[in-house]
């Protein structure tokens, strides 16, 4: 087996008698609106990959992950012009990619459901999938004559790894997501203090994830993935230089694995785009000569984003000309259709949602989630609780005219967003974030999350404690979280319970209910 990087989350898997290209994301203007760009630039693996499914006589397979855009890069699948090829995605609720690839015109689409293999001549591939609205994603595992590489991607399926190698058996190779891809807290406001310390936080904990990833499958390589990206639009630019963000490069990782994880055989190089690794060898076979230096990173990237200097400017020429109040009253139809598709879970909201268009001054939406009521005012009327979104004209605009959708604006990171008190609220985050229609699947899904009611015994500083077993965000196994600085660590998205403080979250209002079964040492004391 031979595996070709492709940049970013794509991959080429080649065996005796097939290909399999993996989230091959190669378009010159990047993802989620010219947000986001592949960092290192890749390019020039567009022509790598159109001629190996051009001219290679192997059976082929394109398998898509999820729809994000860096994975899912629909312009670049329209270059390929010999469409002899299988296409594989999972079999999720809402079909976004299969029904964009309607006309599409290739051999066959496959869609696997979680766990379900697909033969192929001299290999097998396993899909593991989340299919829960916040989150849809799947991995992907390929073994062949007793080889076997997993690409998780950006699934957060870190709960299911010791399964998946006690199944499977031995993985040489494993790549997963290292860094961060998520508006929280890069469009936040918060002062550089806080900035950087949620930031190194969220950076740390995301780096002792891949880290104990690594320690579970144990594999030969692995190979640092899906991100970061870097931003060339002048209004990101900035997120590029930060001295610390939720967009660590592998180099950083690289030094924390070289230390964290000394013990282990496996390798964790830097790999780039057009790197080729020999499985039956167990080495690297060829490595691209275009090749970056961390070091350089700053002339790197500010080269890279002067190609697209002009594109910026006539976009932003462009973009000023909307009719920003236009946008604001067109923006109304949207809200209230998510409004409708809205079951309160649980618990009442109180904390209301501002929704300002930037250049409208005088009006904001106000969403009453309680009351289900959408109304337009001039101020905010309580600085002490309230959720503020803000966005530029041209931004919502093409959500609204469908050229992008919700997930996508939110990843644009072209948003400010305030919150308080700053707590992060799941209902209020999928009614920002999700399409109308995913909204009441989300909320049933959430109520299901809070129906769980199982609990498990955990040890820490020598004392037993009951908690309940799935976590209150998106209902990730606990069992196979870790305790680190008295909190237990869900394995998803890495919310952290504070067992000395009765198990509640430190980012927000939930909790797993920690109850301590042993009586604690300074009661003891006190009633001796
Ligand atoms: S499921 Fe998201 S943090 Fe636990």
């Amino acid at each position: 087996m031979q595996i070709t990087y492709l940049g970013h989350a794509g991959f080429c898997v080649e065996t005796k008698s097939s290909i399999i290209i993996m989230d091959p994301w190669l378009s010159e203007h990047g993802a989620f609106d010219s947000a986001w760009f592949q960092y290192p630039n890749n390019h020039h693996m567009a022509a790598y990959v159109q001629s190996v499914v051009e001219t290679s006589k192997k059976d082929k397979y394109i398998y898509i992950s999820h729809e994000h855009k860096d994975h899912f890069d629909i312009n670049f699948l329209n270059t390929l012009k010999n469409r002899d090829f299988t296409v594989i995605l999972a079999n999720f609720f809402h079909p976004i990619v299969k029904e964009a690839l309607t006309n599409y015109n290739c051999k066959n689409i496959v869609l696997l459901n979680n766990q379900e293999e697909f033969i192929l001549k001299d290999a097998s591939i396993i899909l593991f999938t989340i299919d829960a609205e916040l989150e849809c994603d799947s991995a992907i595992l390929v073994k062949s004559a007793g080889q076997s590489f997993l690409n998780l991607n950006d699934c957060k399926l870190h709960e299911e790894l010791k399964s998946i190698v006690i199944k499977h058996g031995k993985i040489d190779v494993f790549t997963a997501q290292f860094s961060g891809a998520i508006w929280h807290p890069t469009c936040y406001t918060y002062s550089e203090e806080e900035y950087e310390k949620i930031s190194k936080n969220k950076q740390k904990i995301k780096f002792e994830l891949t880290a104990r990833a690594i320690e579970v499958v144990k594999p030969t390589l692995y190979i640092p993935s899906a991100g970061p990206p870097c931003f060339l639009d002048p209004m990101l630019m900035h997120i590029n230089f930060e001295k610390i963000n939720i967009f660590p490069r592998a180099t950083q990782l690289i030094e924390y694995l070289n230390y964290r994880c000394k013990h282990l055989n496996t390798v964790w190089p830097e790999v780039m785009p057009g790197d080729v690794f020999d499985v039956d060898v167990s080495k690297f076979i060829q490595l691209s000569s275009s090749r970056v230096n961390d070091n350089d990173f700053f002339s790197y990237v500010t080269s890279y984003a002067n190609h697209y200097k002009k594109f910026f400017e006539t976009r932003e020429n462009n973009n000023y000309k909307i009719n920003a109040h236009k946008v604001f009253l067109e923006l109304r139809s949207d809200l209230e259709k998510k409004i409708s598709n809205l079951k309160l879970v649980n618990k009442n909201i109180t904390t209301p949602l501002y929704w300002r268009i930037t250049e409208v001054k005088e009006e904001i939406y106000k969403i009453d989630f309680k009351e289900k009521e959408l109304t337009i005012v001039h101020n905010i009327a309580d600085y002490n609780n309230y959720y503020m979104i803000e966005s530029p004209a041209w931004q919502v605009k093409k959500v609204l005219h469908k050229e992008i959708n919700w997930p996508d604006f939110a990843l644009t990171f072209r948003v400010k967003l305030t919150r308080v008190p700053d707590k992060y609220n799941t209902l209020i985050h999928g009614f920002l974030t999700l399409d109308a229609e995913s909204i009441g699947r989300f909320c049933e899904m959430m109520q299901k999350c809070y129906d769980r009611n199982e609990r498990m015994v955990i040890e820490y500083d020598g004392k037993r404690y009951s908690v309940l077993r799935y976590c209150r965000h998106q209902g990730g196994d606990l069992s196979q979280g870790w305790i680190e600085n008295g909190c237990l660590v869900c394995p998803r998205h890495r919310w952290q319970y504070d067992l000395r403080n009765k198990g509640k979250c430190i980012y927000n209002d939930e909790s797993i209910d920690a109850i301590c079964l042993d009586q604690d040492i300074s009661d003891k004391n006190e009633t001796n």
